[in-house]
Parts: structure tokens; sequence; C-alpha cells
């Protein structure tokens, strides 16, 4: 493998400041470590770089015109494709208020002016390792995704399922009040529930049939397995919740554990819940599609026997009211 590495790449970075004086010689110093610099003279302009050119670490100016430092940091920390690229916020001396204001906005760093060269430079360069070691992370799992994807292609019945739960399981989230973290984990567990049936033979995975109870008891595995290809990654951590007990009915009559009530967590619930939807909507090998209709009160009659929380079977039915008029159009 040696020389088939890529060459360490140059870090990327934005220097969003109004001010022309700082923009020259942050761009100088920056320059003379080898970044990358662009910079932005207020704070749309800078919006628009971010998703022009993606870079790598962000340094804002507090106060700019357009949209303000603390705006732009709050709007790229709530975008799922911005949140993890490292914001410096750059503040007056004595503004404590900026800094406090600057920490519910998400910003990862502060520097205050006069900015020292050497501090910049530090900071710019300790950002960019965390950045590159982020996207490297990003990269397993997008792997992971494009391998979900790939079970899923597995059974041509099933396309779409993942997406579609995605998004309906984003949907059900929102309307019990979730916040982004959970949404966006929400997200991520849409694509990966069933990952782990990477471990299930076609035989078993593409029967046109029921399956034996020996065959069900290979196919109850995928969980596990999933859990377990999940484990190494970070950035997957809440994800897993999802992918091992997403199978678990408030009960105690699902696997892999028979957890009850509250021991399942929230968010397999909710995948749970918008899992079997999409399964009874969707053919499978040995049986065709259910109308909207039957499955909703399969899953009435779930929650009544105590399988699913009632109300978030009420919640995902809201949803579902709310969302099909857009499928009309
Ligand atoms: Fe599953």
């Amino acid at each position: 493998m040696h020389g088939l590495q890529p060459a360490a790449r140059r870090t990327r970075v934005l220097i969003a400041d109004d001010s022309d004086g700082i923009r020259t010689l942050f761009s100088k110093l920056l320059l003379a470590d080898g970044h990358e610099v662009i910079v932005a003279t207020d704070g749309i302009a800078a919006l628009e770089s971010v998703a022009r050119h993606h870079p790598d670490v962000i340094l804002l100016d507090v106060t700019m015109p357009g949209a303000s430092g603390l705006e732009v940091c709050r709007r790229l920390k709530q975008d799922p494709t911005t949140h993890l690229v490292p914001i410096v916020l750059v503040t007056g001396q004595t503004d404590i208020a900026d800094r406090i204001k600057g920490l519910e906005a998400g910003a990862d760093e502060f520097l205050s002016k006069p900015v020292h060269p050497l501090e910049l430079r530090a900071r710019v360069r300790s950002l960019a390792r965390v950045k590159h070691l982020i996207d490297e992370l990003d990269s397993a799992e997008a792997a992971f995704v494009t391998l979900a994807l790939t079970i899923e292609a597995r059974d041509p019945l099933t396309r779409g399922h993942c997406e579609r739960l995605a998004r309906a399981a984003v949907r059900l989230g929102r309307a019990l009040g979730l916040g982004d973290d959970d949404l966006f984990a929400l997200h991520r567990g849409g694509y990966l529930h069933d990952v782990g049936k990477v471990g299930v033979p076609d035989a078993i995975l593409l029967k046109p049939g029921p399956l034996t109870p020996k065959e069900f008891e290979q196919m109850k595995q995928h969980p596990e397995i999933g859990d377990a290809l999940c484990a190494p990654l970070q950035s997957l951590r809440r994800v897993r919740p999802i992918v091992l007990l997403h199978h678990e009915r408030l009960d105690g009559s699902g696997y892999p554990f028979g957890l009850r009530g509250d021991e399942v967590p929230l968010l397999a619930q909710i995948v749970g819940i918008v899992d079997v939807y999409d399964a009874l909507t969707s053919g499978r090998p040995y049986r065709g599609a259910l109308p909207p209709d039957r499955a909703t009160q399969y899953l009435v009659a779930e929650a009544a026997a105590g399988r699913f929380a009632q109300q978030h079977v009420e919640a995902f039915l809201d949803t579902l009211a709310v969302a099909a008029p857009a499928l009309v159009h």
C-alpha cells in the first residue's frame, strides 16, 4: 500500500470579516502556513462561500453587515451538511456577552481582537487536524450508508425503504418535539437500521414465503450484527440503539432482548413504528402491499395490544395525514 496514500490535503480556511485590514493580515499569516484561503466581506457572502467552497475551518467576525457572525455560526451549526465544520468566532477583547452568545450558537473556539499571530496559526492548525479526522469518520459513515443501500438493492421489493424510513422517522421525531441531535440520529438510523442484514443469506432474505422457525432465528440476528458493525464508529454512537433495538416491543415480545416499556429507547420505538408501517405498505416476497388503511388498522391494534406506545402511533398517523396531500401533487 505504500505510495498509494493520497497526499495530505491542504486546509481551506474561510475568513469572514468586514475589515480589509483584518482580512489581509489573517490571509497573509495563514497563506504563510501553507493553507488555502478564501475571504468574505459580510455574513451573507460567508454563507454563500461555505456552500460553494466547503472550507475546513471558518473564522467569523462577530460584527458584520448582512448576517452577524453569531447568526452565520448558528445557521451553519444547524445545517447537517456543515455542522461539523469548526468555527472560530473573532470577538472584542472584553465582550463576555458575545462569547456566551457564541457558545450558544455552537462556536468551537474564540479569538479576541487584537489577535496574536501565533495564537491564530495554532488555533487554525489544531482545528484543521480535528476537521481532517472528522472527514475520515464521515467517509467511513458514507461507506456504511452505501452498504445499507446495497443491502436494500438485493431485494427489489424493498427499494426506497431506507430513504422513506429516514424521512418518516424524522417527521415523527419532529412531531414528538425532539431536538436536532435526535432527528439527525433518526435520519441516519432510517438508512442504517437493517445494515446487519448483510449477514443474512439471500435464501432467507429473499425467500418467497414465510420463514421457518430456524430461518427466523437467523433473521433475528440482524440487529446485533448491525450493532457490531457500527460499534467502531464514534460518529454512529447515537444511531447504534436504533440499529440494535428497532425490533423490540413495549410488551417484551420483540427481539433480540425482549426489553419492556421504557427499556426500549425512544428513537428505537420511533423507527420500529415507521418500519412496520413501511414494511406493510410495500410488498414482500410472500405477500402483496397492504393498502394504507389496513396498515393503519394494524398499527392501532399493535398499540392497543401494548406493543407500541399509543401516543406515538397516533402522532405517526397524524404525520401521515399531513404528508399524504404532498404525495398527490
Ligand atoms: Fe430490521
